[in-house]
């Protein structure tokens, strides 16, 4: 039997990794999940615990962080790769272990004689964000090509209690639909082969198991697949990386690749846990200007108020409705370029129109940082209409194959963004107008998924290019903000956030709507990313009606904006808007710096706490009408037991909504003081809920005295 030296034991905050290294395969998982305590081992070496069952090989070969086919491993492989037919069967028979940071990052380095590859294994355990960070470097040392079908990021274990998978499906106008499935013996497994991350399938799921939830993430924009797999010993592997088209990772003698990072936590808080360790995670990974988030500025977007139609006066006019309900920055989107009227053409050609434009965008971007606003401009960089002056010069630069038809989505193809010569245009073309215009923020749009991805898939180099030029054009000018957008909600991962500080969640606006799509956000990404405006009622996406406070109020917890022209909300209306933003900027530090909870109470109420325990404001949000005479209370576990809390409720009545019958407690909660109720009592029994009607806000402060 051998001795706890054997094992590599990660702590976290609250999440424990234990992996048993020897020296001649690959390290064999232990264990992942909740904290155990501080010198925990698990004893014996793993094959010393369990008899090799009947009818199975004579080596028992457990789930290791590198499972593959050349070691008897019968579940999926973390690498499918051959030489010609050859070498498809691998196993390390060497690893070493290197501690990068001692106790919290390690590096496993294994090396296959027989097969002739080499693999990286880095782990890197954050204490702060419980986000265990896992990537894969693959080597070919052989003298001929590698051709890899697939390499996982990472590969980590869920213990045979888990039993639930959440993961989100969905559409442009329609992102993170839940799916919810249980956990059997049949593999689950999700693939997007849409070349950018996809509005269809979320490179992320969250995992519910008996006293814990895990969530795992890939920061990568372009294909994935994830799968979860029963194992033999009732355990599941959890696998995760890039989907890759025949012939995409070809490695010649010699050469590396390195997967995406996947992105791994554990909590025993539920999935509110996974998503507040997310959270840590992506605040942490992000590049701010000047290396610290500033407040997120109320945005006006153009888009919905006046789509392509600029008119220079028409839009100085709305910049001026815009900064006197309190919009901070004020983004023109599409429209505004050479030739483009409507989305047919022009895609390419980045510079002013000059019939709508004929000083340039000076004027206009003048006019708005006069009022005090920032400008920003959008632009979708790596797309092309055949209907322009850089195709006219450039037919090359399309990702095309020879002899197939180009396939266009919304008229437009997609640049081979790998070729220097299209990075160069793009930057020098976008570096351009930043060079000329006070623009401090753009935003980045990429309105169509990819078919083929040239004569050879390059997939990923259009992946890698494009953090490239974001990377190139933030060094160059490290004061702008980008936002990324594709569609709404196309490209929300891990990876171009690095790169990035916003995402426009969806193109729909519907308030109903969004309450879900943002939930499903916030189960991976933080609230001060999530693109959140209030749009026209009805809503353009869905035809809808919400009234001006609800619509307010579902935007109110994200990054806030208006997409509508404001220039015709009057009256009521405007007040209520005016009003919502000025919430908006009283409370976003609290909206924003702190943790997120989401929870749902029966009969329709769904409610989301920001803040801590020391003070949260809640929303409450409800979708439909009630079906109980008396209403549901929420309650409220993140609190301490031990203190009492005044509840105030803050948000204005609103006036397009008449005759709630009231009681006294409920009153109190108008008042200074508010509502003083003991923490352990909100915690098991719940805040009493005033009378909603459908599609109403409720919005509460909840401070511990
Ligand atoms: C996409 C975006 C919209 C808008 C349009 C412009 O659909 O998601 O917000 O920018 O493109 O064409």
């Amino acid at each position: 039997m051998a001795t706890a030296t054997n094992y590599i034991i990660l702590h976290g905050r609250d999440i424990t990794a234990i992996i048993e290294t020897p020296a001649d395969e690959a390290p064999i998982w232990r264990y992942w999940g909740p904290r155990l305590a501080d010198g925990v081992t698990p004893g014996p070496l793993l094959r010393d615990t369990r008899p090799l069952p009947s009818f199975s090989l004579d080596h028992d070969q457990p789930l290791s962080l590198f499972p593959t086919f050349g070691v008897g491993w019968f579940g999926q492989s973390a690498l499918l790769a051959h030489r010609g037919g050859r070498d498809y069967a691998q196993a390390a028979t060497r690893c070493t272990t290197d501690w990068i940071t001692p106790g919290r990052a390690v590096r496993f380095t294994l090396s296959d004689a027989i097969a002739k590859i080499a693999v990286t294994l880095d782990l890197a355990l954050d204490p702060a964000s419980d986000v265990l960070t896992l990537s894969t470097r693959l080597t070919n040392q052989g003298d001929a090509p590698l051709d890899v079908q697939w390499l996982a990021a990472g590969t980590v274990p869920l213990p045979p209690h888990a039993h639930q998978v959440q993961s989100f499906s969905g559409r442009h106008n329609n992102e993170f639909v839940p799916i919810i499935e249980p956990l059997s013996r049949s593999l689950w497994r999700r693939e997007n082969r849409r070349g950018l991350t996809s509005h269809d399938c979320f490179p992320g799921a969250v995992v519910l198991a008996d006293g814990a939830a895990y969530g795992a993430q890939l920061a990568w924009s372009g294909n994935h697949a994830q799968c979860i797999e029963w194992l033999d010993d009732g355990q599941y592997q959890w696998q995760m990386g890039e989907w890759l088209a025949p012939g995409e990772m070809l490695l010649a003698p010699g050469e590396s690749r390195h997967s995406p990072d996947m992105l791994a936590t554990c909590s025993r808080h539920g999935t509110n846990g996974v998503a507040q360790n997310f959270h840590a995670a992506i605040r942490a990974a992000m590049d701010w200007p000047e290396g610290r988030m500033k407040p997120r500025p109320v945005h006006l977007n153009t888009w919905e108020g006046f789509y392509f139609d600029h008119d220079i006066n028409a839009l100085k006019q709305l910049s001026d409705a815009a900064s006197e309900i309190g919009i901070e920055r004020y983004v023109l989107d599409d429209g505004w370029f050479h030739g483009r009227h409507d989305d047919t053409s022009s895609l390419g050609d980045w510079w002013p129109d000059a019939g709508k434009y004929p000083d340039g965008l000076a004027p206009l971007a003048d006019h708005v940082t006069a009022l005090g606003m920032e400008f920003g401009l959008w632009v979708e960089p790596e797309m092309i209409n055949p209907d322009s002056a850089l195709y006219r010069a450039h037919p090359e630069w399309a990702l095309q194959i020879a002899g197939r038809p180009l396939l266009t989505a919304r008229n437009q193809l997609v640049l081979d963004m790998s070729q220097p010569g299209v990075s160069d245009y793009l930057f020098d073309h976008i570096a351009a107008l930043l060079d000329s215009l006070p623009i401090a923020y753009l935003k980045w749009d990429h309105n169509r998924d990819l078919t083929t991805a040239g004569a050879t898939p390059r997939y990923r180099t259009q992946v890698e290019a494009t953090y490239a030029l974001l990377a190139r054009l933030r060094a160059a000018f490290p004061h702008v903000e980008i936002e990324a957008c594709a569609g709404g909600g196309g490209r929300i991962d891990a990876g171009i956030i690095r790169h990035t500080h916003r995402f426009w969640t969806s193109d729909c606006i519907d308030a109903v709507s969004r309450v879900a799509i943002q939930r499903g956000f916030l189960q991976f990404m933080p609230p001060e990313i999530m693109g959140s405006h209030v749009g026209t009622s009805p809503a353009h996406s869905t035809g809808r009606s919400q009234s001006m406070t609800f619509r307010a109020g579902v935007a109110l917890s994200g990054h806030l904006g208006v997409e509508l022209d404001a220039r015709q909300v009057t009256g009521e209306d405007r007040a209520t808007l005016a009003h919502w933003i000025g919430l908006y900027k009283q409370l976003r530090d609290q909206l924003h710096y702190g943790q997120l909870w989401l929870g749902a109470a029966d009969d329709h109420l769904v409610w989301q706490a920001h803040g801590s325990a020391e003070e949260l404001l809640l929303l409450v949000y409800r979708l439909d009408p009630s079906s109980q005479r008396h209403l549901p209370a929420i309650r409220l576990d993140m609190l301490d037991p031990d203190r009492h809390y005044a509840i105030t409720r803050i948000d204005r009545p609103d006036p397009t909504v008449h005759g709630f019958p009231t009681a006294p407690a409920l009153d109190a909660m108008r008042t200074a003081d508010g509502l003083e109720l003991a923490g352990d009592w909100l915690r098991a029994v719940g805040l009493p809920m005033p009378p909603m009607k459908a599609e109403q806000v409720a919005l509460f402060k909840v401070s511990a005295r």
